[in-house]
């Protein structure tokens, strides 16, 4: 643990709610402390570094730089999806370094070895002289790519670059479980990303961990989110505690699906009929968000890029294609992504304000409403309990 971490203040954070300290503010302004987080917080655990709908067919690739670790996302020709540390088993140069489609191989530009998209070393020009490109004193099998950890769920990305964390379906299980009345294995199915307006993605001045804070409580609806608040007021939410301790937000009872005349979106066949109007927002941590509806679902997740700088992305499904890509639906579409950017927007404010105040010696981490801050009272101790 680094020497600037004081292992009383973390300890304080996991007290009973009512005289609990939240985390110190060395984790939202110290180098020092993000070199250890990202081993203790992102490596060890299952970590989301995008969404399979970014690369849709055989061959696709994108990079990701997961605090400093280049990684390389490709799917294979089978359809899967593989992630690659994105570097060159020879002299260590990095493979990629834009967004492509490959048609059979990953060459490095430095000496032309190449590997398949199953990570294999399939040629060594002239590694045995000139035209000779064998060599008897070097082993291709042992100089593949190295792959991570890697696992997709509902379109989602996860990778465990220590390797350590428990299985993924093991992990999933406790929210899988909960939704089980919402969307079960079949349904998952059906999620269909949306190309026209499915993505966006905003910069935000602040500490990832604050948009995980934010998301996981309800108490700012009437304050920073006027609009919805008339819609779903604070008495209309409820909180999610996941247990074991892995994911933590709200849910809204009263969701109200998007309609314009006799259009709306398909919904999930087999959702609890007596629960349509219920919505569940839940942050796995450490770093994605969802939000999950009768009629459509999204994936809102954070690229760490400094101590205090994040890129949020965030990516919204439908039930089937003619929701996610039919032409008649396009304008609810445009409606729906226009409505979740801009209570995205709305957050900025609030999340980038807590960052400021950071800054300020007198705040020792402050101190979580026992009625309304328990899920994100919840964050802050798994994030003390790893760092432990
Ligand atoms: S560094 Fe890649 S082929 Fe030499
Ligand atoms: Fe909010």
């Amino acid at each position: 643990m680094p020497k600037i971490l004081d292992v009383k203040k973390l300890e304080a954070v996991n007290k009973p709610i009512e005289v609990a300290n939240g985390l110190p503010n060395e984790c939202y302004i110290s180098e020092d402390y993000l070199a250890y987080e990202k081993e203790r917080v992102f490596f060890d655990k299952w970590t989301v570094i995008g969404v399979g709908s970014s690369i849709p067919n055989p061959g696709d690739t994108i990079t990701y730089n997961l605090l400093g670790i280049p990684l390389i996302l490709i799917r294979d020709k089978d359809k899967e999806i593989r992630v690659f540390h994105n570097v060159c088993s020879h002299r260590g140069f990095k493979l990629i370094d834009k967004p492509c489609t490959l048609k059979n191989f990953i060459r490095c530009p430095y000496h032309s070895w190449s590997y398949d998209f199953k990570g294999n070393l399939v040629s060594t020009p002239h590694i045995g002289g000139l035209n000779n490109h064998q060599s008897e004193k070097f082993d291709k099998n042992k100089n593949n790519l190295k792959e991570v950890r890697s696992k997709i769920w509902m379109d989602i990305i996860f990778i465990n670059i220590n390797s350590n964390e428990i299985d993924f379906d093991e992990y999933i299980k406790p929210l899988e479980e909960r939704w089980s009345n919402f969307i079960n294995k079949e349904d998952q199915r059906l999620i269909v990303h949306s190309n026209d307006y499915g993505y966006f993605n905003l910069d935000v001045k602040c500490n990832w961990k604050f948009a995980i804070e934010n998301y996981c409580e309800s108490y700012h609806l009437p304050t920073i989110h006027p609009e919805l608040n008339k819609v779903s007021n604070i008495n209309d939410h409820y909180h999610i505690q996941g247990l074991p301790n892995r994911f933590a937000g709200q849910g809204s009872k009263k969701y109200q699906q998007l309609i314009k005349g006799n259009k709306k979106f398909n919904t999930f066949p087999n959702w609890e009929k007596n629960m349509l109007k219920n919505s569940e927002y839940v942050a796995l941590f450490p770093n994605v968000m969802i939000g999950l509806h009768v009629d459509h679902f999204y994936v809102f997740w954070l690229e760490p890029t400094s101590i205090n700088k994040t890129k949020e992305h965030m990516q919204i499904y439908y039930v089937g294609n003619d929701s996610a890509n039919g032409e008649e639906l396009k304008e609810l579409r445009k409606e729906n992504t226009r409505f979740w950017k801009d209570v995205m927007l709305e957050d900025i404010s609030a999340i980038e304000g807590m960052q400021d105040g950071r800054n300020s010696p007198a705040y020792n981490g402050g101190n979580f409403s026992p009625v309304m801050d328990q899920p994100t009272h919840q964050f802050h101790k798994w994030v003390a309990n790893n760092l432990i």
